[in-house]
């Protein structure tokens, strides 16, 4: 954070996102996000508020990790959705089966229990690699919102093998919408979610995982790291896991605001963050 992004116009037009065609993407080659608040800096106030935090300015790399913590109706999907819309390759995870995208295509996946059988126990795993699999040549998009069956929803070993997918897709980013919604638990996390997380940087793979679940819940390797930690409104009975400094002001987010708190690895300062909703998202459903 150079901090020298305030107080100027967006770097991008956020409700103008650039089609698949005009951003190249693929191995060697990482799509980013380029975020720069539309407020301008307020004097600082003395009491800390929201509004007396400085505006947040980065530049998102494509393989930076995002980690969402927000209550229901905190704005979440709604951020991710705008902030990746310039975004040529992404998997977007969608447990609730609700989602979409501008320039998205939509694979329903079928169940793994049927899928997977003793002569071909990577079925799955490869049913997945076909369905994410770059389609430049063909003229289609490299968006992608994966449905899983409804039976796989918390399925360990469904997401496992999404997460190989994914992880051998490279140059992409992986949005998980509701972490819990995978199976991964504080405890015990997908090896292939853990390879992302470790080793994504190098493979070009970003990871933006939200959760309205209190903080403890996160898989810890999620949390340890993540660039940038996103606060929304928390309900002060979900945070008691947190910490009191980085609780205490997402507690007076009002929810359906868009606002956030923005904490990025090795700085003690949080930022704010408000981006509207871009108009190609406008009556747009978030799940
Ligand atoms: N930037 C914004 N400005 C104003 N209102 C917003 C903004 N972003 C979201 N909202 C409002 O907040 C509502 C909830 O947003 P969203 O569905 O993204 O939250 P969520 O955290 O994903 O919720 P859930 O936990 O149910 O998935 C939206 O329907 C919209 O009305
Ligand atoms: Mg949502």
């Amino acid at each position: 954070m150079s901090g020298e992004g305030r107080g100027r116009i967006p770097l991008y037009a956020l409700d103008r996102p650039q089609g698949p065609s005009r951003l190249r993407h693929g191995p060697g080659r990482t799509p980013s996000v380029r975020q720069v608040t539309l407020a301008l800096p307020l004097a600082r106030a003395r009491a800390r508020s929201w509004s007396s935090l400085e505006p947040f300015s980065d530049e998102i790399r494509g393989e930076d990790q995002v980690l969402l913590i927000a209550a229901t109706g905190g704005a979440k999907s709604t951020l991710v959705a705008t902030l990746t819309l310039p975004i040529p390759s992404l998997v977007a995870l969608d447990e609730k089966d609700a989602l979409r995208l501008p320039r998205a295509r939509i694979v329903q996946l079928p169940s793994h229990a049927a899928t997977v059988t003793d002569t071909e126990p990577d079925a799955y795993y490869r049913l997945v690699v076909r369905a994410i699999a770059y389609r430049d040549g063909r003229g289609d998009t490299n968006r992608v919102i994966l449905r899983p069956h409804v039976l796989d929803i918390d399925g360990f070993d469904a997401h496992n093998d999404i997460f190989h997918a994914v992880y051998d897709r490279r140059a992409v980013i992986l949005w998980i919408d509701e972490i819990t919604a995978t199976g991964a638990t504080s405890q015990r996390v997908q090896p292939w979610l853990k390879g992302i997380s470790a080793r994504g940087r190098t493979r070009h793979v970003g990871l933006w995982t939200c959760t309205q679940a209190p903080y403890g819940v996160t898989p810890t390797i999620l949390r340890r790291n993540a660039t940038y930690l996103i606060f929304g409104p928390i309900d002060s009975e979900d945070a008691r896991d947190i910490g009191r400094s980085q609780i205490e002001l997402a507690e007076t987010l009002p929810r359906k605001s868009g606002r956030f708190i923005v904490y990025k690895a090795g700085e003690r300062e949080p930022y704010r963050l408000f981006v509207p909703i871009p108009d190609v998202l406008a009556g747009w459903k978030a799940p």
